[in-house]
């Protein structure tokens, strides 16, 4: 949640800032703002002290863009500077709230992510000693902190160490003082720092995709972990100020991850992705004719003990959880619960050292997954992580990871991570189905090459269903809410269709299990309610039109996602969307693109920005 970007060289930092905001602003875009040295004018004797340097802050409410037209107005040739896009946690987003946060003499600017737990503590502490507050935030006890170490001992690196002790709680920090110009101090504990070295100068960012522009090698920053930017190079150093070499990452993204190389925008291009992120999380695991998951982590023998598995997750991954439930069960018969990882980390949960915790995170950092995990850990579980981020807290902490191969995405309502879960949760099912001695290695085989075909027919889906898509969406357009009703897997088919078309549409919509409807639902049913219907041939098709035909009767606009070729579902339905002929477990892959599909469009018609939806934010590192 929320971006920092930060830069020291030669060239005009304000650019750099406001490009750098806008390839983050999907972690947060409440409000932006920047910091930017300004040196005065040198007088007209060379006698005269030299020219004392100043820091300006440029605050706006709202979007990036915003900020940039604000900027584009001051001629500031400064070429340090430190830049955030905001997410509100603490305060309501409003200029006072937006970072950087000043010192109360103004010559300490800050930009921080994470939260402070005791910054009410602070506060009081820091206002006892005459420390006036601008802002609501948590954040603001940082500048006063670190001001106040500042004033003890002239050195800005120590200070911001200082500071960091005082706090509880997270942070990814950067740091300009005045009275060192060119400089900015960096600082993390349990929120991501990504730092630099380009030819032009040294640059700091909360996501490399800020700075991959700049250059492709980039250090991780761990936690307990220093950087100290300067024009002319970068150093580091641990919470003792003693001089590290950390390790360097080199980032291989093609630089169009972050554009959106011709499509009108990044969820569009995303869900377009899909084939490839299901090929690519596949390549390489069938190695002579067996499933090989090398990054594992466990060994056959720990896999053969397990018998229990929970799957703990948020949001779009917790339902890529509920998909994979079936599989686990049915494949390996290994008793399944897939649990929201917030409500499993206040619960008592029955963990034995035979327990498998998969925690599934699109960005390896959301706060509750990660808690979970560590709490799981503690009572003795192994844990599996599924990720898209490499070198991300989830994949740090499990046992074992699978990488989704989704590379970076840029739209907030996840679209191809989730494909890329469903596919690798299936891969974790596969193998564990495999050691168990439940699936032998010819059905492994096969089920294997099924998986892969999803690619194929997620593409034709793509190729061929676009107008059938399109008139859905004008049935949905202007209805106050919707209903998504499936059975079986079909029934976790809807919950995320329900979820995507809820956050880029602001339509409400539900997800209930078709055979649910007559205990409730159905009461919401008038002429013109949106019923969308996952109906692929299963052994509950007949079930589901069943229950369909009880929405017709009174009179629900029905939009059915059907297989092809089934001719007998325009008979209830007033619109279809074919799919491939699929096997049932593997049906989410391809059901799923319909619907996210179709989200974008009834978003696009209640002109909606379907990249950036209001109230939500990327990653959630805070609970
Ligand atoms: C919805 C969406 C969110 C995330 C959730 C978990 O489109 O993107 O519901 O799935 O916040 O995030 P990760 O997977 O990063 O842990």
């Amino acid at each position: 949640m929320c971006g920092i970007v930060g830069y020291t060289g030669l060239d005009a930092a304000k650019d750099i800032l406001v490009s750098g905001l806008k390839r983050l602003e999907y972690r947060g875009y409440d409000s932006a703002g920047v910091a930017l040295e300004r040196t005065g004018a040198r007088g007209a004797h060379a006698a005269e002290p030299a020219p004392a340097t100043t820091i300006d802050v440029i605050r706006r409410v709202g979007k990036v863009s915003g900020l940039e037209s604000e900027l584009a107005g001051i001629d500031l040739a400064s070429t340090c500077g430190i830049g955030h896009t905001r997410w509100a946690t603490h305060g309501k987003p409003s200029q006072d709230n937006a970072h950087p946060h000043t010192s109360c003499d103004g010559r300490i600017a800050i930009v921080h992510n994470g939260i402070i737990e005791n910054f009410v503590e602070l506060r009081s502490e820091l206002e006892s000693r005459g420390h006036t507050f601008r802002s609501e935030t948590d954040t603001e006890v940082f500048a006063h902190l670190i001001e106040e170490a500042y004033a003890a001992s002239s050195d800005l690196d120590a200070a911001v160490r200082e500071a960091c002790t005082r706090v509880v709680g997270a942070y990814g920090l950067a740091v300009m003082c005045a009275d060192e110009p060119g400089v900015i101090v960096v600082a993390r504990k349990d929120s991501p720092i990504i730092i630099g070295r380009g030819e032009r100068g040294s640059y700091v960012a909360s996501d490399v995709i800020a700075l991959i522009d700049a250059t492709r090698d980039v250090v991780v920053l761990e936690d307990g972990q220093f950087a100290r930017l300067t024009p002319q190079g970068i150093s580091y150093t641990d919470d003792a100020g003693r001089t590290i070499e950390p390790e360097i990452t080199h980032v291989d993204w093609d630089v169009d991850v972050a554009e959106k190389g011709g499509y009108p925008d990044f969820m569009l291009k995303e869900i377009s992705e899909q084939p490839r992120v299901v090929r690519d999380t596949l390549v390489g695991r069938m190695r002579g004719g067996e499933l090989d998951i090398d990054e594992l982590g466990l060994s056959y023998e720990e896999l053969d003990i397990i018998d229990r598995v929970y799957v703990i997750a948020c949001g779009t991954s917790f339902h890529a959880g509920l998909i994979v439930k079936n599989m686990i069960e049915g494949w390996a018969r290994i008793p399944c619960e897939v649990e929201a990882a917030s409500e499993f980390r206040y619960r008592d949960p029955i963990i034995t050292p035979s327990t498998l915790v998969v925690a599934v995170s699109q960005s390896g950092e959301t706060a509750d997954t990660l808690a979970a995990i560590r709490d799981a850990r503690i009572r003795g579980a192994k844990v599996f992580g599924i990720t898209n981020v490499i070198g991300s807290p989830v994949a740090r902490e499990a046992d074992g990871v699978i990488y989704t191969k989704a590379n970076k995405e840029i739209a907030v309502a996840s679209t191809k991570s989730f494909i890329g879960q469903v596919v690798s949760l299936t891969l974790l099912a596969l193998m564990l189905g495999q050691v168990k001695g439940k699936l032998t290695c010819g059905q492994v085989r096969m089920l294997f090459h099924e998986l892969g075909d999803t690619a194929e027919q997620i593409q034709w889906i793509m190729d061929t269903q676009g107008a059938a898509i399109r008139e859905a969406a004008l049935a949905c357009k202007d209805a106050q809410s919707a209903l998504f009703v499936g059975r079986g897997v079909g029934s976790a088919i809807c919950y995320e269709g329900a979820l995507k078309l809820k956050e880029v549409s602001y339509l409400h919509a539900e997800a209930y299990a078709a055979g649910e409807m007559k205990h409730g639902p159905i009461a919401l049913i008038e002429p013109g309610f949106p019923v969308i219907a996952v109906t692929t041939r299963s052994p509950v098709y007949d079930k589901t039109v069943s229950n369909l035909k009880e929405c017709e009767a009174r009179g629900a606009e029905i939009i059915a996602v059907a297989t092809e070729g089934d001719e007998e579902i325009r008979a209830i339905a007033d619109h279809v969307i074919y799919i491939p002929r699929v096997r049932d477990c593997f049906s989410p892959i391809t059901a799923t693109v319909p619907l996210q599909l179709l989200a974008r469009e009834v978003a696009l018609l209640r002109d909606c920005n379907v990249d950036q939806p209001r109230n939500l934010a990327k990653s959630v590192t805070v609970e």
